[in-house]
């Protein structure tokens, strides 16, 4: 496993997110996630999958709490934590979250996803998203400015 040394506790971080899987609204696909996002200055923010009868406009755990960190004035992350109570299996981030977080978050950040059973995957950012030809972009933007 990478990144021992430096690893955040990842088994209370997982605990959070099946705490913030508890608020899930997800009526019509009954698959509630949490996530458990840790930043920079040890503050936890929580998010959870929030549904909608237009079934496009769900918003995952992942990007719940990602949002609400940023809106909270927070913008340095360590690592996330994504609970699944009703999967069998791990899930892993979706695509469209694992593009919301590399704007944030390290390649090298952990993050840790769970099924409904004690043991969890960890991984990182940049395993979930390789290729990344464009994670210098922002940066560049900015310098630029
Ligand atoms: N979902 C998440 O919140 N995070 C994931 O990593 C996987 C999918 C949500 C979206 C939707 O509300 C439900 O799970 C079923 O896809």
């Amino acid at each position: 496993m990478q990144h021992r040394d430096s690893m955040p506790d990842a088994h209370a971080l997982m605990a959070q997110a099946r705490e913030a899987a508890r608020f899930s609204y997800s009526p019509y696909s009954g698959f509630p996630v949490g996530a458990a996002l840790l930043c920079e200055d040890g503050t936890v923010i929580k998010g959870t999958n929030v549904e909608n009868r237009s079934y496009g406009l769900a918003n995952c755990a992942e990007r719940s709490a990602l949002f609400a960190a940023v809106s909270q004035g927070r913008q340095k992350f360590l690592a996330i934590a994504v609970a699944c109570p009703a999967s069998g299996v791990p899930v892993s981030p979706c695509g469209a979250c694992r593009q919301a977080l590399s704007e944030f978050c390290a390649p090298e950040m952990p993050v840790y996803f769970a099924g409904s059973g004690p043991d969890f995957v960890t991984t990182t950012i940049s395993e979930l998203l390789p290729r990344d030809a464009l994670h210098g972009l922002k940066d560049t933007v900015r310098d630029r400015r």
